[in-house]
């Protein structure tokens, strides 16, 4: 992105249940970062990180939020949840921290299953600003500075090794 962030998502091949993997590597200076998984901030799945800045445990939070408007932090989102995967450890460097994570609830919601599209709209925004309670997945953080969309093949985005990257 223009922001210097990478979105990364990776899908079963064929999955009865919403089940996809996402990566995001940021540069050192966001506080936070969020993806969205249908194209804009309120009415979907969003995928939030930040470093946890704890001395032991993760050290990454991942977050899953749901924004019904633009004026307040979006809330947890108990339709989805995220676990970290080991196969690409979420860490921290000198100059870039990674997560990633798979999330079950994030492909489909509503009506909605993007699983079952090819070309899909994606956004995104982050701040450089420290949520306030890192080590906490339901932290509160403020407005980021830098939002975008794109659109992306999803179809590609399908692999056979889905199984075992999560297993
Ligand atoms: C404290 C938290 C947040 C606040 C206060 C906030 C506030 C706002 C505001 C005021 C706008 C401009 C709306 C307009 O132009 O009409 C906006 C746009 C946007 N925000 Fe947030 N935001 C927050 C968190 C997030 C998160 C976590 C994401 C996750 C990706 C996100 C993604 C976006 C996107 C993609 C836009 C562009 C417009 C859209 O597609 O809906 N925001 N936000």
């Amino acid at each position: 992105m223009p922001n210097g962030v990478s979105y990364r998502i990776a899908l079963p091949i064929e999955s009865p249940t919403a089940d996809g993997i996402v990566q995001i590597v940021a540069p050192s200076r966001y506080g936070w970062c969020g993806f969205a998984w249908g194209g804009r901030m309120t009415g979907n799945p969003l995928t939030v990180a930040w470093p946890s800045k704890a001395a032991t445990g993760e050290s990454i939070t991942v977050s899953n939020r749901w924004a019904t408007g633009y004026s307040s932090v979006p809330a947890a989102y108990i339709g989805a949840s995220h676990t970290y995967l080991p196969i690409s450890p979420s860490t921290t460097n000198t100059t870039h921290w990674t997560v990633t994570a798979r999330c079950q609830g994030c492909t489909r919601w509503g009506t909605t299953n993007i699983e079952a599209a090819t070309s899909v709209t994606f956004a995104y925004a982050c701040s450089t600003a420290t949520p306030s309670i890192p080590a906490s997945n339901t932290s509160s953080f403020g407005v980021h500075e830098s939002p975008g969309r794109w659109t992306h093949d999803l179809g590609i985005a399908k692999n056979g090794s889905f199984g075992t990257w999560v297993g």
